[in-house]
């Protein structure tokens, strides 16, 4: 093979590791700076780096190594390391967002167990107890924050800064503003959604907030990425459902905040239970406790359990949390003993010491 070939061979090889934790592939990131192939078939690959931790950087290079050493006529593979600060001035990575006491974040690995629904209830509910809340809906996918809350108007700008949307109490700002059409989502590639999450971190006057919740899409592509490297959380929610299967999926976001060094506050299991009305028998209809037990085997607390409401999904198809659709239900007290272990695993808010 020649060497321009065995390079082309060898980039085609390099888009297939992806960043340990991530669904995004370390070329398309932006992380091979160079590759450089000679007559002999040696081949040595820049990586650029920014703040990755020593044992990011590790896998990464043993991927790189693995899969550049299986390609046929490769003499000998040698990886360099670069900074992206010294490479091209960028944002300075994991910066506290201003007027902002905690960011928390909201994901899981698979869609629709609730994440909207813990994100929106979970910021009503720490309102509810005093503080200052602002929700931002980063789900590129299926923004739901202005479904699922009643908003006053649109988001303003001064041409400088964008201003949140005032929602039953919170501050809220959704990237579903600012989608042309519903369908726009969809052919949104990796970078512009990265844009448009750093935007939506950095651009809004959020200030002052003493918790800021935002609301992810599932799984563990751009959005996610981009916020764990661009801000300081202050920890992670993970919403899972109760089958034991939770496990493998608690496990993929546990993985992916502790890949970038935040701190996973703990799981909530969603859809726990039904409880009929009339006869008052719990139906246990997706399994038992699967978040409880995953919460026990990967170390992290578990926050606790929230049954099926009919109640809490017609509200939230009406823009209520659950507290003004159904206040005397078991959700909303299990919303409100969140929220109370959540405020209790954070540094009080300075402005309420
Ligand atoms: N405990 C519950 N009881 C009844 N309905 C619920 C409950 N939790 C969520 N739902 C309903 O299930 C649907 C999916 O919930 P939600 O949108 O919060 O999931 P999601 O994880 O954010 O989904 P996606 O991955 O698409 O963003 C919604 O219609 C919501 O109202
Ligand atoms: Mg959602």
């Amino acid at each position: 093979m020649d060497a321009a070939k065995l390079r082309e061979t060898v980039l085609s090889r390099l888009k297939t590791v992806t960043y340990p934790g991530f669904s995004r592939d370390i070329v398309s990131f932006g992380m091979i700076r160079d590759v450089a192939v000679d007559d002999q078939g040696r081949v040595t690959v820049t990586i650029v780096y920014s703040t990755e931790p020593d044992r990011i950087r590790q896998a990464i290079e043993q991927a790189v190594v693995q899969v550049i050493q299986g390609i046929q006529d490769v003499q000998s593979v040698e990886v360099r390391a670069t900074h992206r600060e010294m490479a091209r001035p960028s944002v300075p990575q994991k910066q506290p967002v201003p007027g902002v006491q905690h960011v928390i974040a909201v994901a899981s690995a698979k869609g629709g167990v609730g994440k909207s629904t813990v994100a929106v209830n979970l910021a009503y509910a720490l309102k509810e107890l005093g503080y200052a809340v602002g929700l931002l809906d980063a789900d590129i996918y299926g923004p739901s924050a202005p479904i699922m809350l009643k908003t006053e108007g649109e988001p303003t700008t001064d041409g400088r800064r964008i201003f949140p949307v005032p929602a039953m109490g919170l501050k809220m700002i959704s990237i579903g503003f600012f989608l042309p059409t519903e369908d726009q989502a969809l052919i949104w590639r990796g970078p512009m959604v990265m844009k448009a999450v750093h935007q939506l971190v950095w651009d809004v006057e959020w200030a002052s907030l003493d918790y800021l919740v935002v609301d992810l899409p599932p799984g563990t592509g751009d959005a996610q990425l981009t916020l764990l490297q661009e801000v300081q959380l202050s920890g992670a929610i993970i919403v899972t459902t109760p089958q034991r299967v939770a496990l493998v999926d608690a496990r993929k976001g546990v993985t992916m905040f502790r890949r970038l060094e935040t701190s996973v506050l703990g799981i909530v299991e969603n859809m726990s239970y039904f409880q009929c009305p009339k006869c008052g028998e719990v139906y246990e209809i997706f399994d038992r406790r699967g978040g409880f037990h995953a919460a026990k085997m990967l170390g992290v607390p578990f926050l606790g359990e929230i049954p099926i409401e009919p109640r809490l999904r017609e509200g939230a198809d009406r823009g209520e949390p659950v507290f003004l659709c159904a206040p005397d239900s078991e959700v909303t007290r299990a919303f409100m003993e969140i929220a109370r272990k959540v405020v209790d695993a954070l540094p009080v808010p300075s402005a309420r010491q």
